[in-house]
């Protein structure tokens, strides 16, 4: 089924600049994985990076005349990272409350409870994608331990569609970002959801080291 909160032009870039990614040092992150869609085509990504990775340590070997007992024993990994994770968070109660910030003339859709989802469809969908480098948190973003995140960050989507939500997140993932990661936040310059770009906005201004590009309604921040 088509992705309906996130473009294909969208998906598109997302999936080009955590490709861009793979090289960087650390763990991928979703905060706002609704029904996984876009967490599946991560997943799938870094999954395809790992298993090429793993074939070029075997292809080593071999070139080795096979003095290696294990690929580990007998070269060093030419990949540049070990095997990494993608982290995806909700509720999986659906948005929570507005507040001021995200007052919009646009509409009065985005309501609480909205999109909501239970997390076993997630899990079912992950495990249909034969993914097993997916790692799931239910949770309200604010209530996010450290424990619940990865130490560090290559790659994170933003897509909690509220300023609380963005705002929260931004702060939970910048201090982790590798300095060459990326950090993409959804629905930037949507009318319907002003409280997103508030929330980046509000971000550069404390941040300048990170410098803003914009796509389609992507707000890509990078330091590098
Ligand atoms: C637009 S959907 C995400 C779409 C998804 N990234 C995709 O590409 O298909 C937003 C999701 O963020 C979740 N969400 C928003 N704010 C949240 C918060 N503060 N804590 C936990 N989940 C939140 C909602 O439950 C919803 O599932």
């Amino acid at each position: 089924m088509q992705n309906d909160q996130v473009t294909p032009k969208e998906t598109a870039t997302i999936l080009e600049l955590a490709e861009r990614c793979l090289p960087v040092a650390g763990d991928f992150v979703e905060l706002g994985c609704y029904r996984g869609d876009t967490s599946v085509l991560l997943g799938k990504l870094l999954a395809k990076n790992t298993l090429a990775c793993g074939k070029a340590v075997e292809n080593l070997c071999k070139s080795t005349n096979n003095e290696c007992k294990t690929s580990a024993q007998a070269v060093e990994n030419p990949c540049k990272t070990p095997p990494r994770h993608l982290w995806i968070y909700d509720s999986f109660a659906g948005l929570p409350d507005k507040t001021t910030e995200d007052t919009s003339g646009a509409g009065q859709n985005f309501q609480a409870g909205e999109l909501f989802v239970t997390k076993r469809e997630v899990v079912e969908k992950i495990r249909r994608a034969n993914l097993h480098n997916v790692i799931i948190k239910k949770a309200w973003f604010d209530d996010l331990a450290d424990r619940d995140l990865p130490s560090q960050i290559a790659f994170a989507f933003l897509d909690g569609d509220l300023y609380g939500s963005i705002k929260t997140s931004l702060k939970l993932v910048a201090p982790r970002l590798h300095e060459q990661g990326i950090m993409i936040v959804h629905d930037y310059n949507n009318p319907e959801l002003p409280g997103s770009s508030r929330a980046v906005d509000e971000f550069l201004r404390a941040h300048p080291e990170y410098r803003l590009q914009v796509r389609h309604t992507l707000a890509i921040l990078r330091k590098s």
